[in-house]
């Protein structure tokens, strides 16, 4: 389940289970043809001497464009008809430019890329996916010119970490929905990035919005306390920067006084840049470093604005993710309880079967995702009872037959109720088929066996699990003994062996 976003930052439709939309060939191609013209007008801005003509320079531009375009479009990666003739133009390009000429192309690529990604606040999807590929492009090519030209290999391999480390904090808007994760990853990488021995990523107090407090952190050579608070009101460049809300340039400072929090820690430098989504700023990065002699300068700054535009956006969206998905249990859990309070001699039998099945589950050592559905599926079990009579539900005495055709009719009825739900799709067969029996003698569709979906067999037995252990109006609650022998001896018959 991965959280689409859109370009303007809002969510898809249905967030909580749709998957990113594959890129749009023509929103991909004006986005690539974009880049392309920036690229060549800063090209004949910043390398006039440049040997070759102009018309060839964009040649090489678009060819280059082409190819990563039909890379990605390609299933698999043999080389099609535009790589080899981007490979046959490289290596006439190699034999004509300089080194300097050469590199300087491709950093001016690069460049453009990373300026594109600096300035879409939320960045889209196709940009994400288009930086990921030339960043791959590029990676390979300065990396075999490096071996055959023995370009100066620290500023070869400074521009690939920075790239890595970029892409990484890009990909993680797409893949990474947990909130934690994606912190994690850019503290990882600010740190990385910038050579900073403290990197840490700070949002507002929930109940005290005067303080910014750590979500993340790491420190390397030293000890540091994750409850320390940050104060707005101090003054320190935390402050300045969350304040400023300035994405285009982080603030650096020379001395650790000018952040009184890390005061007396050891820091001899520091630098912090806001994270913003759009008019939001969520919080701040910062980062400081011991030795005197390693200080933030133009380049870092540069770097970690970058970074933090994407970690915004990346940020924005896991939160955005996590309060979907809070407000969506929330409802299902209200609902639930609407249900059981309509039937007094049920004890809260919808969450107690969601409980139960939720234990099972994670006993039987299924998959974080599929226990999370399993205990939903519980929670809405009997939401198809929601359209039978009182009359019928709160009968004192046994039913009779026509009664009885009508509650068996709840599983399907309440498959239908939450079919409309997209968002919900996935416990539909944990509520159809919860009255299936392991021998094929359940209801609605007489399923036997595997046949069942776990998710029901699970159910099934919860179910009748909670039923024994109350008092039902027809019938007493039985003890725990009893029960477990009424369990035993079903196994085989109404319930999966495997799960009683
Ligand atoms: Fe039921």
């Amino acid at each position: 389940m991965k959280p689409p976003i859109q370009a303007d930052g809002a969510p898809m439709d249905d967030p909580l289970f749709a998957d990113p939309p594959p890129p749009d060939a023509s929103r991909l191609k004006k986005l690539i043809l974009d880049i392309g013209d920036g690229v060549r007008e800063r090209w004949s801005r910043q390398s006039p001497n440049l040997a070759l003509e102009p018309i060839e320079r964009r040649a090489v531009v678009e060819r280059f464009l082409a190819t990563i375009l039909a890379q990605r479009h390609s299933p698999d990666t043999r080389i099609t008809p535009e790589m080899a003739a981007f490979h046959h133009v490289m290596a006439d390009l190699r034999e004509r430019l300089t080194i300097d000429q050469f590199f300087s192309t491709f950093s001016l690529l690069y460049w453009s890329v990373r300026e594109e990604l600096k300035s879409h606040v939320m960045a889209s999807h196709e940009l994400l996916w288009l930086f990921q590929a030339i960043s791959q492009a590029i990676d390979s090519v300065l990396w075999e010119s490096a071996k055959e030209w023995s370009l100066e290999r620290e500023l070869t391999n400074q521009l690939k970490d920075e790239l890595t480390g970029l892409y990484r904090i890009a990909s993680a808007i797409i893949t990474d929905p947990e909130l934690d994760e994606v912190l994690a990853t850019v503290v990882e990488e600010i740190s990385t990035l910038l050579g900073a021995d403290f990197c840490a990523l700070l949002q507002p107090v929930e109940e005290n919005e005067a303080f910014l407090e750590i979500k993340s952190l790491k420190n390397q050579g030293g000890e540091i306390e994750k409850s320390l608070l940050f104060s707005l009101e101090a003054g320190g460049i935390v402050a300045q920067a969350y304040k400023s809300g300035e994405t285009q340039r982080a603030i650096v400072s020379a001395v650790s006084e000018n952040e009184p929090t890390l005061e007396g820690l050891g820091f001899k430098h520091l630098i912090a840049a806001p994270l913003k989504v759009q008019n939001r700023i969520l919080g701040v990065a910062c980062a400081a470093n011991r030795d005197e002699k390693r200080r933030f300068g133009e380049s870092h700054a540069y770097l970690l604005s970058t970074i933090c535009s994407q970690a915004a956006a990346s940020i924005w969206n896991a939160q955005l993710f996590e309060s979907n998905a809070r407000i969506s249990l929330d409802l299902v859990l209200t609902l639930a309880q609407a249900l059981d309070a309509r039937d007094s001699y049920t004890h809260n039998h919808s969450t107690n079967v969601a409980g139960i099945a939720k234990k099972l589950a994670t006993e039987m050592k299924l998959p974080q995702e599929d226990i999370d559905e399993i205990f939903v599926s519980g929670l809405l079990h009997d939401i198809g009872k929601i359209g039978i009579a009182d009359a019928v539900l709160h009968k004192p005495g046994a039913l009779n037959r026509a009664e009885r055709q009508l509650m068996m009719q709840h599983p399907a009825k309440g498959a239908q109720i939450i079919q409309p739900v997209r968002g919900l799709r996935a416990v539909i067969p944990g509520i159809r088929h919860h009255h299936e029996r392991w021998d094929g003698s359940g209801y609605p569709d007489r399923l036997a066996g595997e046949d069942i979906p776990l998710p029901a067999r699970i159910l099934g037995l919860a179910d009748a699990f909670d039923v024994m252990c109350h008092h039902r109006v027809y019938r007493r609650a039985r003890t725990k003994e009893e029960i477990a022998e009424d369990l035993h001896q079903s196994s085989g018959k109404q319930f999966d062996p495997t799960v009683v």
